[in-house]
């Protein structure tokens, strides 16, 4: 199973505060079953200048290095990047998809995205070697229109929602039905701690097939693959 929206990169961002924390939640992470964890630490193009941007997690990664062992997943280091309206022009962000992967994980605003927002998605995804991926959808559902999910999703945008989504009883069956609709592409822990937002990437994933059974799981491998490698929607 692969998480794909997770922060325990040690003291980088919002995400783990120390080395030992991380090393807790890669445990915790492979313990519920995740063979493979994206490092997506918060990119805001605002604030951060990217080539520091990626010393820093060059430097947090080294930190961890000396403590992997085989009982936690295999890393691939991305980002997660905020929107910003000269994204699908920008040189560099090739570098911020998901390692070995067109993956770009793709942070929006929570606000009624305009349509020159919603087509600046779509030139972004046109281009050459990228996947948009909209990071925790479920956080932007009360602002916009089921015209504006039908519009990014039959253009080829992919969408990770949180395990929390499945997890919490206020939003399961939504997630559920989403599911089965083939709504959902990929779900990410978005984990930043052992507390407040833990590891739970197997506990969704048992919700799948409580609701689903194995078949359920069987697609969402697919969809993982089909996401991480196959070609764009
Ligand atoms: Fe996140």
């Amino acid at each position: 199973m692969f998480d794909i929206h997770s922060h325990f990169l040690p003291k980088l961002d919002d995400g783990s505060k120390s080395v030992e924390e991380s090393v807790t939640m890669l445990k915790e992470s492979y313990r519920q079953g995740v063979t493979d964890i994206a490092a997506t630490p918060h990119f805001y193009p605002s604030v951060h200048n990217p080539k520091q941007w990626f010393v820093a997690r060059d430097h947090s990664v080294r930190r961890l290095i000396p403590y992997l062992t085989e009982d936690m997943p295999d890393i691939w280091l991305g980002a997660e990047v905020h929107y910003y309206d000269g994204i699908y022009r920008s040189e560099e962000i090739l570098d911020f998809r998901i390692e070995d992967t067109e993956l770009l994980l793709l942070e929006m605003p929570e606000t009624k995205w305009t349509s020159r927002m919603q087509d600046i998605i779509l030139k972004l995804n046109d281009r050459k070697g990228i996947k948009v991926m909209l990071a925790h959808i479920e956080r932007y559902f009360r602002f916009q229109d089921t015209d504006t999910w039908n519009y990014l999703r039959e253009n080829g945008i992919l969408m990770q929602v949180s395990a929390e989504y499945f997890i919490r009883l206020m939003s399961r069956r939504k997630a559920i039905n989403m599911f089965k609709n083939g709504e959902i592409d990929m779900i990410g822990s978005d984990c930043h701690n052992m507390e407040s937002r833990p590891p739970n990437f197997g506990t969704a994933v048992s919700i799948i097939e409580k609701h689903l059974g194995r078949g359920g799981v069987r697609t969402l491998h697919c969809r993982e693959k089909r996401a991480l490698y196959g070609p764009k929607k």
